[in-house]
């Protein structure tokens, strides 16, 4: 069976989805399913390439027993619509300048809220300016479970 590929993408890349690309495949190796699943994550803005994901963000994984080790922050880059066969938004700005870049493709490209309606979140709040962690925790690993059930048929 073909890998199935992710690219999680916020606005900065290191805070809300790095912590969604390492929860992700976290859940994805507990379940055995990481040859299936290929994850990765970007920015649409490019602020931060280079850098690590943010202290917060570290900090958060490492709490919850997810290895965070490895990470480079990156720009979403202009062939990523046929890389990735998923490219999950944060928040409207993030899939506006998505569809900006690549069009319209609601099977392909969306929300990571899409997933969650029973949240009562339409976005996923970004810490960078609330300081919440534990809140964007919650979200992306409901979000992420949600993903992987979608992906695999998997309760
Ligand atoms: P992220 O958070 O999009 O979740 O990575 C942000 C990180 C940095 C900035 C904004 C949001 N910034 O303005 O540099």
């Amino acid at each position: 069976m073909e890998k199935q590929k992710i690219l999680f993408v916020c606005l900065g890349n290191i805070c809300r989805s790095p912590m969604a690309e390492y929860v992700f495949r976290h859940q994805t190796a507990q379940l055995g399913l990481s040859d299936r699943l290929t994850v990765a994550s970007a920015g649409t803005s490019g602020w931060h390439n280079g850098e690590n994901m943010h202290q917060g963000t570290l900090k958060k994984l490492k709490q919850q027993g997810i290895d965070p080790m490895g990470f480079t922050s990156s720009q979403v880059q202009t062939g990523d619509a046929d890389t990735y066969d998923y490219i999950i938004a944060m928040d409207d700005n993030n899939l506006a300048e998505l569809e900006r870049l690549f069009g319209r493709q609601p099977d392909k490209i969306f929300k990571l809220t899409d997933l969650i309606p029973e949240s009562g979140y339409t976005y996923v709040p970004d810490p960078w300016h609330t300081g919440n962690f534990d809140e964007t925790f919650r979200l992306v690993s409901a979000g992420s479970q949600a993903l992987l059930e979608k992906l695999t048929s998997v309760k």
